[in-house]
């Protein structure tokens, strides 16, 4: 079943977002480096392309990600006309005091005290929006948090007399095109719990480490990878962590067996993923999508 998820609030934070874009010289994008074409939103693409402003590519998270992708997700953005793409963990002040000075670097001409630069961080839920913006300020001004769609309106401050952000909230899009990108924001939490099915979420992870990272669980769970199909990793976690049905003949507890999985994904208990690559990327497009549960090779 295809994931979909696109609160009714999301449409006005889309048009408010389009307004703020006339007023701003560069615009932050915080991307998950776990998945950054997944969590690219064709939306804020289409509301720079429509105004022509530079853009900062943030591949946040990079210390949940495998390094080897990151890498190239690197290459590949930066490839990429009116782009400068950077890897960081928005948790570091020492990543985040970088900023600033390359989104200058995108917009030379605004730098004085009568035309500062005006930055706007955008990207979809859950992907640190709110901590970089605390980290950028050194001080607690956005909300945090695990659940998506936290913040929910826009906010302007006054950095230096030279530099001023707007923060807006989670953005998504309408219609999610490939099945397997819903499944990827869907592990990565930026999709509301209420849209997804724990369980097929936690089998296309199964599937994804089976294809690319076996060893991860292994070592996590004593789990021998060879063999194991999607499902049975789902069922051999139930096991190990002892994940039963009281009083159903010891029938395993999938969805909590789900949940644990998951969980332990995105606390980075599973060691430094990436859900995706540009060639995994390229072999998605190239198939067209994508009823796929378990990923490219
Ligand atoms: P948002 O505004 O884009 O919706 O995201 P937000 O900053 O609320 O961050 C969502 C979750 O991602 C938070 O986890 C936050 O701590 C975590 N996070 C943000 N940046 C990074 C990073 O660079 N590395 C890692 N590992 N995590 C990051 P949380 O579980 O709600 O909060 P907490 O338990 O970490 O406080």
């Amino acid at each position: 079943m295809p994931i979909q998820w696109f609160p009714g609030h999301m449409t006005s934070a889309r048009k408010k977002a389009a307004e703020t874009m006339a007023n701003i010289d560069v615009v932050i994008e915080v991307l998950d480096a776990r998945l950054p074409e997944a969590s690219s939103n064709p939306m804020i693409q289409e509301l720079r392309s429509f105004r022509q402003r530079p853009c900062l590519k943030l591949l946040n998270k990079t210390d949940l990600a495998d390094p080897a992708a990151t890498r190239d997700w690197l290459a590949f953005f930066n490839a990429q006309k009116n782009v400068k793409a950077v890897a960081i963990s928005a948790k570091k002040g020492g990543d985040v005091s970088r900023l600033p000075a390359l989104c200058q670097a995108l917009a030379p001409h605004r730098n004085d005290n009568f035309k500062p630069l005006r930055l706007m961080i955008m990207g979809i839920p859950n992907v640190g929006k709110s901590t970089l913006l605390n980290t950028l300020v050194k001080r607690r001004v956005a909300a945090v948090g695990d659940e998506p769609a936290v913040t929910k309106s826009q906010q302007s401050i006054a950095l230096t007399p030279r530099l001023t952000l707007v923060d807006t909230p989670g953005l998504m899009w309408p219609k999610i095109e490939h099945d397997s990108d819903g499944f990827m924001l869907a592990v990565c939490h930026a999709i509301g719990r209420n849209a997804v099915i724990d369980e097929a979420v936690a089998t296309f992870l199964a599937g994804i480490l089976l294809a690319r990272y076996p060893d991860s669980i292994t070592t996590r769970y004593g789990l021998n990878a060879a063999g194991l199909d999607a499902p049975g990793v789902l069922e051999g976690v139930a096991r190990k962590r002892g994940c039963i049905i009281k009083g159903r003949g010891g029938e395993l507890d999938l969805e909590k067996a789900a949940m644990q999985f998951l969980t332990d994904f995105r606390d980075g208990a599973l060691g430094r993923i990436s859900l995706e690559t540009p060639e995994t990327r390229r072999v998605i497009l190239a198939a067209g999508d994508v009823q796929q549960i378990t990923a490219p090779a």
